[in-house]
């Protein structure tokens, strides 16, 4: 399910490249301190972000809490479509856009450069060290018309989106899912081929305003 990627492809906007090699990340750490009912009791979206990096083992909880192997069977922390894995989670950070691989448990290197600000939507959005761009693979989605690829990609996302708000929130983290985005400037930015398209992206990053109960 690794997308391949060309090492000659290259960007307009951003100068992109392919970037270095694969992230290993650190083994997440699966068994966190704060109970649910006080994650959903943080729960919130958050639109001020402070201009701080997060740190590799965070990064790693993040990405197995929104979308981790959590069975031996290579299910996932999320439900999805028909046991159609149809998305993808790409990670757009200062250094350059990232494909989160969940069955390795790695950041695949997509291209360099720094495109958080370039759809230009929402401008908090370029001071978050994290943007979450999730992918659908549309041409996996057969026997089903492009409304019902659009609506089951966008309920896979959100089961994400809300499993990363939870640990976000257990975490003392700000995130906010988000609909105001440039999909068919993401797309291009991406270089997502044919068939594939952006259902939502999602802010990640430390609040500038502690988040408290
Ligand atoms: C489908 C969907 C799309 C959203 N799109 C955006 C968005 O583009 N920009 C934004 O700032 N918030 C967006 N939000 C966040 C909502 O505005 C937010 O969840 C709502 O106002 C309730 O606030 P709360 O999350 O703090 O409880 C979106 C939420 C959902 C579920």
């Amino acid at each position: 399910m690794t997308q391949q990627v060309s090492p000659q492809r290259t960007l307009d906007e951003t100068s992109a490249t392919v970037p270095q090699e694969p992230v290993v990340l650190p083994a997440a750490r699966t068994y966190g301190n704060q109970s649910l009912t006080a994650a959903l009791q943080l729960r919130r979206s958050t639109r001020e972000y402070a201009d701080r990096p997060l740190p590799l083992q965070l990064l790693s909880d993040l990405l197995w809490a929104g979308f981790g192997v959590n069975r031996a069977n290579g299910d996932r922390t999320a439900p999805y479509w028909r046991h159609v894995m149809v998305l993808d989670i790409y990670l757009a950070m200062a250094d350059g856009v990232w494909l989160y691989e969940p069955a390795t448990h790695r950041l695949v290197p997509h291209l360099t450069g720094d495109i958080r600000q370039q759809p230009g939507v929402q401008d908090f959005v370029a001071a978050a060290p994290l943007e979450l761009i999730y992918v659908a693979h549309g041409e996996r989605m057969t026997d089903v018309s492009p409304e019902e690829r659009r609506l089951y990609a966008s309920v896979d996302s959100a089961f994400i989106g809300e499993n990363v708000y939870l640990f976000c929130a257990s975490e003392g983290l700000g995130t906010v899912f988000r609909g105001s985005v440039d999909h068919t400037k993401l797309a291009h930015l991406l270089m997502l081929p044919d068939g594939q398209f952006v259902t939502f992206a999602q802010t990640v990053g430390y609040p500038q305003h502690p988040i408290m109960l």
